[in-house]
């Protein structure tokens, strides 16, 4: 196993952002898979909260309910989950012992690889809608095991509103999916420059909040941030000169993919059909992927199984 040489990834919990499309959850199939081959504990939480399907494309025949109910609901709907933006206080009993939750909240694969979701924008009531409460799940969930520590990849839903709710700052990496079009290497180029602040110290914008306890738990938050940075991984790039534009317009930003899964039609059928994506003819294009994570991490020192939510 990886881990008897090095501590690596396990542990660790692994971001995956992009735009609207760019292969997100391709990528959260395909990692998950390369990783639990290289004997790592998987878990994946899905906490996109409107598209459906990753349990089919994984081959799991029913999702998992979420854990939004788990929770206690979201506030907005009567419950006990509140928004991040307003309410930035951790989420109670956030660190969940795989053996304690319910089955039904968990789904794995026939290779053992954990599905958890966080939840779904559902139709209780105009006004539900906000998600808010679902980001503080991928926020703030830290998943133990009897068994070794496992890596969680987290697939979020497009676009940048998860990080401004402070879900970078509770990861270890932040891995961004960058199809070729110009606004996938701007969200990539923003990710980076978010991420870059956070490592820097810069202050977090507070002055929504009235609480001066919470304004300062919120700064608090960013202060201890365990962001380690951004990596870009190329999709669907089917020609050189796609590829060596995309990776010169990256670099200008201090962007140097670590990978980059190709255009294969069997992945778009899967997801049209809501089949098993064979992911083993695209495993070994994230390895260098996986060995810089693991790298970079190693440099940091060895986990040391510090608590997900900082003492504040
Ligand atoms: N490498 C690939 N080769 C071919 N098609 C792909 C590839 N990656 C993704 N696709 C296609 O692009 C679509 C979007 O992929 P995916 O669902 O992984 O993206 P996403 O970023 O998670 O999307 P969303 O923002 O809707 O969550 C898929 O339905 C599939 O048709
Ligand atoms: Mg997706």
């Amino acid at each position: 196993m990886r881990s008897s040489t090095t501590h690596g990834l396990a542990g660790m919990r692994l971001g995956v952002f992009g735009k609207g499309g760019s292969g997100k959850s391709t990528l959260t199939v395909i990692l998950a898979k390369c990783l639990q081959l290289l004997g790592y504990n998987v878990c994946i939480l899905d906490a996109d909260s409107t598209n459906v399907g990753m349990n089919s494309v994984l081959g799991i025949p029913r999702a998992p309910l979420p854990l939004i109910d788990w929770f206690g609901g979201t506030v907005f709907s009567g419950g006990t989950v509140t928004c991040p933006v307003d309410d930035p206080t951790p989420l109670v009993n956030s660190k969940v012992s795989v053996e304690d939750l319910p089955v039904e909240y968990e789904a794995r694969t026939d290779d053992g690889i954990l599905l958890l979701e966080a939840g779904k924008v559902t139709g209780r009531g105009p006004g539900a809608g906000c998600d808010g409460p679902i980001a503080k799940i991928a926020r703030d969930l830290w998943i133990e095991s009897n068994g070794p520590h496992p890596v969680m990849v987290i697939d979020f839903k497009a676009g940048l509103e998860d990080s401004a709710r402070g879900v970078l700052t509770n990861l270890d990496w932040g891995l961004v999916v960058v199809e070729p079009t110009a606004p996938a290497i701007e969200l990539a180029a923003k990710l980076k420059q978010i991420s870059d602040e956070i490592r820097a110290g810069h202050k977090p914008a507070t002055a929504h909040i009235r609480s001066r306890v919470l304004a300062r738990l919120v700064e608090s938050l960013y202060e201890q941030s365990r962001l380690l940075g951004i990596e870009t991984i190329l999709n669907r790039v089917d020609n050189d000169a796609t590829a060596s534009y995309l990776t010169d317009r990256l670099a200008r930003y201090g962007l140097f993919p670590v990978a980059s899964i190709p255009m294969d039609t069997s992945i778009a059928l899967s997801w049209l059909r809501m089949e098993p994506i064979d992911v083993l003819p695209f495993i070994h294009f994230l390895e260098p992927a996986i060995d810089r994570l693991e790298i970079a991490t190693d440099r940091r020192g060895p986990w040391h199984g510090r608590p997900l939510l900082k003492e504040v």
